[in-house]
């Protein structure tokens, strides 16, 4: 089905309350049949101010301990949120472990990350890139006092902080910021590729039914092509298990990593998420495949499953004006 770019934004409708205050409220865009809005944490409801405050965040290098580094560098619109890299260095040179995967109906997503972490909120994630420190991504410490520093001093941030927690009093920390962040991305929202409007050309319609026979919906299932849970399927070498890194549990003592699983990835977009898999050493969609899913590919016809894989892009969510960087100007003026 097809939504039009401004359904797809979301509306921001204003609602007399009973003490005739007027309060900006959320509503999620017309979405396919049989789709459901998102679950959302009952303590972080969605607010038009909150994410125009979570896009700036979202945007801002401020976020980082040498004001270079924001989560739209690695995390880019026009690659699905994706970055294009194997892997992203952190600010203080860490090499990154993991290949940044896209953000396309992110609110949809049971279970975040590549590995079981137990990261299952956008909220808890958020602290991840922020102050994680294996490996370090944007390096900041985990002090409210810092954070309110850094972001707080802006004045326009100070009456977009306002606006979006009334009852906060001004409060700039950690548990705002990630709320922000959190409904932000919520509003990530792709359903426009030809896939969704039943638009697919015959041979991606043929790749359609050989994604199905296959088998390959057996784990890429559901809307958005994940089942949201972790495999094993033979990609990792035992020596790189590292259950500590990005945000994860380390393993007590002297207990052997097993072999990796890796959650299945939402092909959304995939087309320009790449390079691709967990560690990002696919250099193409058709080398991911055959290293993950090659008994299956017997008779398959490879032409036709890319195309298919290609017809789940969403160039109205990758144009999206509305997910795209902030103008500089403060959107609540003096
Ligand atoms: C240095 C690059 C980098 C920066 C900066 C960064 N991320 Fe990420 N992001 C990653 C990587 C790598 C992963 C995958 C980590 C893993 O799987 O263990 C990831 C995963 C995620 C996920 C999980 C998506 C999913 O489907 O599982 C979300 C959500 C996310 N990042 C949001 C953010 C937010 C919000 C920020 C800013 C506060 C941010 N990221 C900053 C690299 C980055
Ligand atoms: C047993 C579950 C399972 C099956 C079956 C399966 N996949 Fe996957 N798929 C995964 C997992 C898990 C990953 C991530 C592996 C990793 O990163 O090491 C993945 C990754 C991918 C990727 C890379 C996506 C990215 O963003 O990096 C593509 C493309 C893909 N699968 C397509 C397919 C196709 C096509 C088939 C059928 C021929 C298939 N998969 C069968 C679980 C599965």
């Amino acid at each position: 089905m097809r939504l039009g770019g401004a359904a797809i934004i979301g509306a921001a409708a204003l609602l007399a309350t009973g003490l005739g205050a007027v309060r900006p409220t959320w509503r999620w865009p017309a979405l396919p049949a049989g789709v459901a809005a998102p679950s959302i944490p009952a303590d972080n409801g969605m607010s038009a101010a909150k994410v125009a405050l979570g896009r700036r965040l979202f945007y801002d290098r401020a976020l980082s301990a040498d004001g270079s580094m924001a989560c739209a560098d690695c995390h880019q619109q026009e690659k699905g949120f994706a970055d294009g890299l194997s892997t992203h260095r952190g600010v203080m040179g860490d090499m990154g472990v993991r290949n940044v995967p896209g953000l396309a109906n992110v609110a949809w997503r049971s279970g975040l990350t590549w590995t079981e972490a137990g990261l299952s909120t956008l909220e808890q994630q958020a602290m991840v890139p922020m102050t994680g420190t294996k490996p370090v991504e944007m390096g900041l410490a985990q002090d409210d006092a810092g954070l309110a520093r850094r972001i707080g001093a802006d004045p326009c941030y100070r009456r977009m902080f306002a606006a979006a927690f009334p009852g906060a009093q001004g409060g700039v920390g950690f548990a705002e910021v990630t709320a922000a962040l959190a409904v932000f991305q919520r509003t990530m929202i792709s359903f426009g590729s030809a896939h969704d409007r039943g638009a697919l050309s015959p041979l991606a319609a043929r790749g359609a039914a050989q994604f199905k026979a296959a088998g390959c919906a057996d784990c890429h299932s559901g809307t958005d092509l994940t089942d949201s849970k972790t495999h094993y399927v033979g990609t990792s070498a035992p020596r790189e298990a590292d259950s500590a890194a990005y945000g994860g549990k380390p393993l007590p003592p002297g207990v052997e990593p097993p072999p990796e699983q890796f959650r299945t990835p939402s092909l959304r977009n995939v087309a320009v998420t790449g390079p691709w898999l967990h560690d990002g050493q696919s250099p193409t969609i058709e080398s991911a495949i055959r290293r993950h899913a090659a008994p299956m590919l017997a008779d398959v016809d490879m032409p036709a499953l890319l195309a298919f894989l290609d017809a789940l892009t969403d160039h109205d969510f990758l144009n999206n004006a509305a997910l795209a960087r902030p103008p500089a100007t403060c959107p609540i003026p003096t």
